[in-house]
Formats: C-alpha cells, structure tokens, sequence
C-alpha cells in the first residue's frame, strides 16, 4: 500500500485536458503513487467500501482529482465520499479513522478566475465553493492543504497546462520528504471559514 492516495474522477477521460494529463503525468513519473480511478474501478457504481477504506487508511496524503462540476464534482466522487466516509469509521464515535491525514484537492474549472472574482459570472470567489470540502476535512479530523486549482481548464495555453502538472507532481513529493507539508495555507477566506474552536466547543455531531 502507498502512503499517498490519489482518488480520481472524471467520467469522460477520454474528452479530458486537464485530469488527463494529470494521471498520464502520475502514472508516468510516479507509478508508486497509488491511484483509484473512480470511473474505471467502479463503472458499475458499486464501491468496494472495504477496500477503499483499506487504502485510506494506508495513506499519509490522501488527494482527490477530479474538475469541478456544478461548483463541486462528479457524482462518482460524490457517492466514494458518501459511501466510504462512513459513520463510525470517518466520523462520529470510534470514527477516527482518517485524523491527521493530509487532504489535498486538486482540481479545474471551465471559467477563468475572472468569473469567480467579485461581480464575476459565478458571483463568489472560488474558494467560497471549497467550503463544505474544508469541513468535511475537518469532521473527519483531516488537514487540510491549500488545493490546486486550474482555472479556465479549455483555454489555457500549454505551458499554464505543463506548469499545473508540474504543481501536482512536486506537491505529491512534498508530502514525501519529512512530511513537512504546509496544511495551513487553504486559500477559503478566514472570515469565510467555520470557526474550528467553535465547532470543537459545540462537539462534533454524533449523526450528520
Ligand atoms: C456537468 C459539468 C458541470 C460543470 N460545472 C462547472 C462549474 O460549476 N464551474 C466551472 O467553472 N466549470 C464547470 N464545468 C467545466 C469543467 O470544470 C471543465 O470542463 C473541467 O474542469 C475541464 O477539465 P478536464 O479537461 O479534465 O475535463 C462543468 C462541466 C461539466 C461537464
């Protein structure tokens, strides 16, 4: 098992720049770098709870790749967090599972950043959308890393394209020299963020 999990999803590879060249850069350059490709394990939607979980909990950094769709992502990744997060396990008692793992979220959009700046076509600064991603690292007691996004995914140039493959690359082999991964630097607004000593005070529900 690999201490670095990438769990990927993007149900049309094949039509695919960004996520594309992303897994041909980590199975190329990194092929011991464990990788679920959603998609192509589980076409069936079926989920192996089990050994996904076995995975995660062999990883130090878990990442998960995939474009943002709808301000969030496709439904595959969706129901792997539905269904692998699970109560007692992920969260609530005994669900201790992933704490002090490292969440790194990698991922794309079609708009540039233009669109997610104030008064921009999506109306909020991208990171806004990040929220629940932040909070589910912290239910699970996960940190979380500052994510890598590529933004404008259709009309970037090839180098901006090369530049963001190399970001994920060296950012899989930061976790690997002395885990001294900065987990600090998540780029949601502070005035945006749950208030962790809050949360901590009110207690973690024992049921979502
Ligand atoms: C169903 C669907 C929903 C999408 N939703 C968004 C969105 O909310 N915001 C955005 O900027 N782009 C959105 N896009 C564009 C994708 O994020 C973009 O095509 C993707 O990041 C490109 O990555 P790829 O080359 O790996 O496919 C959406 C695309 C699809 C197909």
């Amino acid at each position: 098992m690999s201490d670095i999990l990438v769990v990927a999803a993007h149900p049309q590879l094949e039509h695919s720049r960004v996520t594309r060249a992303l897994l041909k850069a980590l199975k190329k350059q990194r092929p011991d770098v464990a990788l679920h490709d959603l998609y192509a394990r589980y076409p069936d939607y079926y989920i192996d709870v089990d050994a996904e979980q076995a995975a995660l909990a062999a990883a130090r950094l878990v990442v998960w790749l995939h474009p943002t769709y709808w301000y969030s992502m496709p439904p595959l990744m969706k129901l792997w967090i539905d269904d692998v997060l699970a109560y007692g396990w992920a969260y609530g008692p005994g669900g201790t599972a992933l704490h002090g793992k490292g969440l790194w979220l990698v991922t794309s959009t079609g708009a540039g950043p233009e669109a997610y700046a104030a008064g921009g076509r999506h109306g909020h600064p991208f990171e806004t959308f990040l929220l629940p991603w932040q909070q589910t690292a912290m239910l699970t007691g996960m940190q979380a890393l500052e994510p890598l996004v590529h933004h404008g995914a259709h009309r970037s140039d090839d180098a901006a394209l090369q530049t963001h493959v190399e970001d994920f690359l060296r950012g899989l082999d930061a976790a690997r020299v002395g885990g001294e991964l900065d987990y600090s630097r998540c780029t949601v607004p502070g005035d945006e963020r749950p208030d962790q000593a809050a949360v901590e005070a009110a207690g973690v529900p024992s049921r979502l």
